[in-house]
């Protein structure tokens, strides 16, 4: 299947790690452009380096953090003065802190909003004229199966990513008209620092940690980056050019709702 992503210019965010980094290759190795952003200098030029070693691919890659306004700013304004414009935004970011609400202060909550939420509104107030000028765009925005299900110690993503939804939603029914589609892409469990990161707390063996981690998941195993990033792609192509305003789960069953 010809995807149709030659040529196109893809902005991926917090691609300097995890499924943020697995998007960029992936769309790459399609033939993208791709601009990638992360806050440390040092680990981004690594991850661009491999995309281009990789893939072959036209890399642009500028220090960025999604949560400040002058900086999603000036990344997409990078972009469009270097190749015209963004068509395929993946608006990716770390996730927000863990905890129960009786831990949670206003400053946590409002970072939360500021990371899952109005990243992804700045991120798309920046593409969007662009996209409604060329009548083509894909927007695509990383969140969690917290949007299908809350997840027990994870408040603040049970909180914030579904109203990340909502807006995807929203622009969705706005801007079809644009033939611009809005989705979000919900993971489950993916092999990522950030899964790996739970591990010492544990107290468990890798290997136990991770059967521990897969004992619920009808797949019987976590994702890979890979795995993940092959939705992605394809939700970026031509070939999904009627899917639209849905929230997509990437997570080998591990939702057991029917929604
Ligand atoms: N892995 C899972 O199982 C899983 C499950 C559900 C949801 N998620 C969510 O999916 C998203 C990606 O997770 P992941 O597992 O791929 O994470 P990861 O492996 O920890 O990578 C996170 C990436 O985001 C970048 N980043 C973090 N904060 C940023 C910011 N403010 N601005 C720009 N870049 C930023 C990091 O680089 P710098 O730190 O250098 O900026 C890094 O490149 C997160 O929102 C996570 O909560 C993950």
């Amino acid at each position: 299947m010809d995807l149709g992503l030659k040529g196109k210019v893809a902005l991926v965010t917090a691609a300097s790690k995890g499924m943020g980094k697995a998007c960029a290759l992936a769309l790459g190795a399609e033939g993208a452009r791709v601009a990638m952003c992360a806050r440390t200098e040092s680990d981004l030029k690594t991850a661009a380096d491999e995309v281009r070693a990789t893939t072959g691919a036209e890399v642009l890659a500028m220090p960025a953090d999604v949560t400040r306004k002058p900086d999603v700013e000036a990344l997409v304004q990078r972009v469009t003065s270097q190749w015209g414009g963004v068509d395929i935004l993946v608006a990716n970011a770390g996730g927000p802190a863990r905890g129960f609400f009786e831990e949670m202060s206003d400053e946590q909550w409002q970072q939360a909003f500021e990371l899952s939420l109005l990243s992804v509104v700045r991120l798309v107030r920046a593409v969007l004229p662009g996209m409604q000028a060329r009548k083509w765009g894909r927007v695509l925005t990383i969140q969690s199966v917290s949007v299908k299900q809350p997840l027990p110690d994870l408040l603040l993503s049970n909180a914030v990513r579904p109203g990340t939804n909502g807006l995807i939603k929203t622009l969705a029914g706005r801007f079809g008209k644009d033939n611009i589609t809005f989705n979000t892409v919900c993971p489950g469990r993916i092999m990522t620092d950030r899964l790996m990161g739970g591990l010492k707390a544990s107290g468990l063996s890798r290997e136990a940690y991770l059967a521990q981690s897969s004992a619920d998941i009808p797949l019987g195993r976590v994702g890979t980056p890979e795995e993940f990033a092959n939705v992605i792609v394809f939700l970026a192509s031509e070939r999904a050019s009627y899917v639209t305003g849905t929230a997509i789960q990437v997570d080998g069953g591990l939702v057991r709702g029917l929604l």
